[in-house]
């Protein structure tokens, strides 16, 4: 029906004839003419309706927008003051033989061009939102991407293999996604969170490189970078160690980073260990390109009097963290008090600070309502630690260690972000040596897996492990990109005795392990070859790729913050046929606690 896209004709095309097919983005009536920027996901053209053909001018007088044309036309240059250099067809129109109207459309709920549009419009009436120029580009780089990695992987030798979409719970850590099945009454199956076992088993069987770009399904907490399914770019491979896994999936990123941006990713990664990220940085995907750091005090606070730093500095768990921002000396009481107000969200307690006026005159250059507290020497030698310049504010947590990372972590982003501190460009790294477990102190107490319970451990020895769950490090590794972690990974457990060992240590007892991992224990036993894999979050890699804040404007059909679906009004109730075929009743509802 067309001759080319209408965003793609250009003067090389000057004296031909095109038909073009697309949407009404914009008409204008000019003194006796009349325009139509014509739209398709190439972009626009400039179609010019003449009154000397009477009947197509008087069809062309009704059209409206996001009508639906077929027009044919011959290309010329547009008139001097009338160019556009931002287009590729900004310096032609066509001057429209014929015109026919394809479809009308009724007034859009809202106008493409209006960038204030209620994210509710924007997922009701998604098929028009992703009519919009941005969102079209955002997806067409989706594709390019995925196509460029199919590509790339299948250089390398990876397979391309399905898993079951219908399955048993994998534990990564969110509540599952539940189907009732009709054929076995009262037993469900679950959606995945990730291939994760499958793809273990398909080393088993000596498939030996496995990819698939994989949906995978998590019922938890939706933010910006989470959706309750999303796509995984799910890897495998056998005989490989962490280093080439690494090398293997960074070597892709530069690549794809390469062809789809024109940008030079570093070459190799950083490498930081976990507990240098919780350090300096108090999170486990540090973003690089902010230069704040956090700094430990503990040592000097341990016998002030302030029993709000004390008690922390001489606590094992506990942290004393200072935050120096320089040039952070101006900030307003009101600003102290809303970053106060921010560090309460993860748990802090409160965000204690000193203004740095004029360190020639020591003490009493600084200004600080805690002051008070601490010895004159030991406020100086914070300052000193902190390398405070006049004009700094210095910012201190104190808590337990995991409250002070994560808020203080926050904070540093926070202060990052509002004060311009954030540098341009793309700062990647691999955080590795992550603990194997961390303790949850609910309900007694007891080991979790920070990663997934198939990590190896660093040791070999199945004793060793046991002596000193605590300290133990995983060989897992994860991927992260201007403070976004893209993908995690990991060498797994190949030996059956070692990965009973570590069910053991996570409290899933004998019985428990054979009737939800059996199939797995049992595997281990027939040859299993080491291996390791990793997995990216495709929907975050190109949430950064294309500098989204969400990753909505990455899916083509997202959920919101409640996990539905505004479009087609998911989920929905079924027929009491239907529950009575699955043998299923809704219960009336009851909040959990009553439950
Ligand atoms: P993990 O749980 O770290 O590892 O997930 C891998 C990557 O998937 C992305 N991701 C998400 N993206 C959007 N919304 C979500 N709700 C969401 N949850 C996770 C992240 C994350 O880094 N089986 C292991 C991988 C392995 O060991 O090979 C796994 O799933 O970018
Ligand atoms: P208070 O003694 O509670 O009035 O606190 C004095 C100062 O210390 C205030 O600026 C508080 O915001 C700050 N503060 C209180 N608890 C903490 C904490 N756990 N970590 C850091 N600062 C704190």
């Amino acid at each position: 029906m067309r001759s080319q896209y209408c965003g793609l004709v250009d003067e090389k095309l000057l004296g031909e004839e095109v038909t073009l097919c697309g949407w009404v983005n914009k008409r204008r009536d000019h003194g006796g003419v009349i325009f139509v920027d014509l739209r398709d996901r190439e972009g626009l053209a400039q179609v010019v309706f003449d009154p000397d053909i009477p009947d197509m001018f008087t069809a062309a007088e009704r059209i409206r927008n996001e009508y639906v044309l077929q027009v044919t036309g011959i290309v010329r240059h547009r008139p001097e003051g009338t160019i556009n250099e931002n287009l590729p067809s900004g310096k032609i129109e066509v001057l429209a033989k014929s015109l026919v109207v394809l479809n009308e459309s009724e007034t859009p709920p809202f106008q493409l061009d209006d960038d204030d549009v209620h994210d509710e419009n924007r997922l009701q009436y998604r098929y028009i939102d992703l009519r919009r120029p941005f969102m079209q580009q955002k997806l067409q780089m989706r594709a390019k991407v995925t196509a460029a990695m199919r590509r790339i992987l299948d250089g390398e030798g990876f397979l391309d293999i399905e898993t079951p979409m219908l399955t048993k719970a994998t534990p990564e850590g969110a509540r599952d996604y539940l189907v009732p099945s009709r054929t076995h009454h009262g037993k469900f199956f679950a959606l995945p969170q990730s291939p994760q076992l499958f793809k273990q088993l398909l080393m088993m069987s000596g498939f030996d490189r496995y990819y698939q770009i994989v949906r995978c399904f998590r019922d938890e907490d939706l933010r910006a970078d989470r959706q309750p399914e999303f796509t995984q770019l799910d890897v495998e491979t056998s005989f490989m160690d962490e280093a080439g896994i690494m090398g293997m999936m960074e070597k892709m990123i530069r690549q794809l980073f390469k062809e789809t941006l024109d940008v030079d990713l570093a070459d190799p990664f950083p490498h930081m260990t976990y507990a240098e990220a919780m350090r300096r940085f108090g999170s486990d995907k540090p973003d690089l390109r902010i230069d704040l750091e956090l700094v430990d005090i503990d040592d000097l606070l341990k016998d002030v009097e302030f029993k709000v730093f004390s008690g922390p500095a001489k606590d094992e768990q506990g942290r004393v963290a200072a935050l120096r921002l320089p040039g952070g000396g101006s900030l307003s009481r009101k600003e102290i008090d809303d970053y106060t107000e921010f560090v309460g969200r993860y748990r802090a307690k409160g965000l204690a600070y000193i203004k740095v006026n004029e360190l020639a005159n020591g003490v009493n250059g600084l200004q600080s309502p805690i002051l008070k507290f601490i010895p004159d020497d030991i406020a100086m030698k914070i300052m000193q630690r902190v390398e405070a310049a006049d004009g700094d504010v210095v910012f201190f947590g104190a808590d337990k260690a995991n409250v002070v990372n994560e808020s203080m972590g926050a904070l540093r982003v926070k202060l990052g972000t509002d004060n311009g501190l954030v540098k341009e460009g793309w700062a990647p790294l691999w955080v590795v040596d992550f603990p194997m477990f961390e303790w949850d102190a609910r309900e007694g107490g007891r080991w979790n897996a920070l990663h997934h319970p198939f990590t190896a451990p660093t040791v070999n020895d199945i004793s060793e492990l046991a002596k000193d769950p605590g300290n133990a490090l995983s060989r897992a590794y994860d991927m992260v990109l201007n403070g976004t972690e893209l993908g995690g990974g990991s060498v797994r457990i190949h030996s059956p005795e070692m990965q009973q060992q570590v069910f053991e240590l996570l409290g899933i007892g004998e019985e428990e392990a054979q009737s939800k991992f059996g199939f797995l224990l049992d595997a281990l036993k027939y040859g299993c070859p080491p291996h390791g894999g990793i997995a990216l979050g495709l929907d975050r890699l190109i949430m950064l790729m294309s500098g989204s804040d969400s990753l909505r404007d990455v899916i083509a059909f997202p959920k919101t913050q409640t996990a539905a679906c505004l479009l087609t009004d998911a989920p929905a109730e079924v027929s009491s046929k239907q529950q009575r075929e699955l043998n299923i009743k809704v219960r009336k509802l009851q909040t959990e606690e009553s439950s």
